[in-house]
């Protein structure tokens, strides 16, 4: 990874046409692969800034030649630039990428043995004035992810709805809407499937379907896709 001061060059070499290599919707291996696959397919340039805006350790990037630079709130995690992905202290138009992977799910499950809390940053609380969701802090990063882009630049969230308290937490809507509203283009969706849904014992009655996937969102900061 590397520090906040490099990452401020004029990128301006557009990729060479590219062949048709055509990347599934639907994704069932690991997220570092897939970002690659994506990092090759929907920039118009090659990307040389990219910021992950959650890096936490730096799963997404692991065995990635990739020079990423890596914002995280959690000292913990021992981020390149520690912060709040809220309040970027970046210049603007600076980024090709910007990546993107929001506190979710409270701990459910068979999952709750595991150590969600520091991977996650499930640390984070979200109370009944916020409507038990993260979807409040989406508008604040959204707005911030579009200035520091470049024009053209794409933005990946990966994002994941859920059940908490009887009832379904759209996030992936809400976040659709929330990029929309700060001026990206929503252009594309992956859904990625984990192996298993997350099951819990205490559930004895089932209204909703177990959520065994996630979405990978793609935006551009333009008024077009292509
Ligand atoms: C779902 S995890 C990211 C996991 C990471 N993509 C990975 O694969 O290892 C969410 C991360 O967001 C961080 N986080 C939570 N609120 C944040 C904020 N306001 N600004 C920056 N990072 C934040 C948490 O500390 C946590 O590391």
């Amino acid at each position: 990874m590397r520090s906040a001061s490099t990452v401020v060059k004029v990128q301006t070499e557009l990729l060479p046409p590219r062949q048709y290599d055509p990347l599934p919707s639907i994704w069932d291996g690991e997220d570092s692969e897939l970002l690659e696959k994506m990092l090759q397919f929907y920039p118009k340039v090659e990307p040389r800034n990219i910021l992950d805006a959650t890096v936490n350790s730096g799963r997404f990037w692991r065995n990635s030649s990739r020079e990423v630079l890596g914002l995280d709130i959690n000292p913990q995690c021992r981020p390149d630039l520690l912060g709040t992905s809220q309040s970027l202290p970046l210049k603007s138009n600076s980024f090709d990428v910007v990546v993107y992977d929001p506190p979710h799910v409270p701990n459910q499950g068979k999952d709750r043995q595991k150590d969600f809390g520091i991977r996650f940053g499930l640390g984070a609380k979200s109370s009944i004035e916020t409507n038990y969701s993260f979807s409040y802090t989406y508008p604040p990063f959204v707005s911030e992810a579009h200035r520091v882009l470049r024009h053209d630049g794409v933005l990946f969230c990966k994002i994941t709805d859920y059940v908490h308290n009887h009832k379904f937490q759209w996030a992936h809507i809400d976040f659709i809407q929330a990029a929309t509203e700060a001026g990206f283009h929503a252009c594309d969706c992956i859904i990625k499937i984990r192996k298993g849904p997350i099951i819990d014992t205490r559930w004895k009655v089932a209204h909703h379907a177990r959520k065994q996937h996630c979405y990978w969102l793609v935006f551009r900061k333009s008024h077009r896709c292509e």
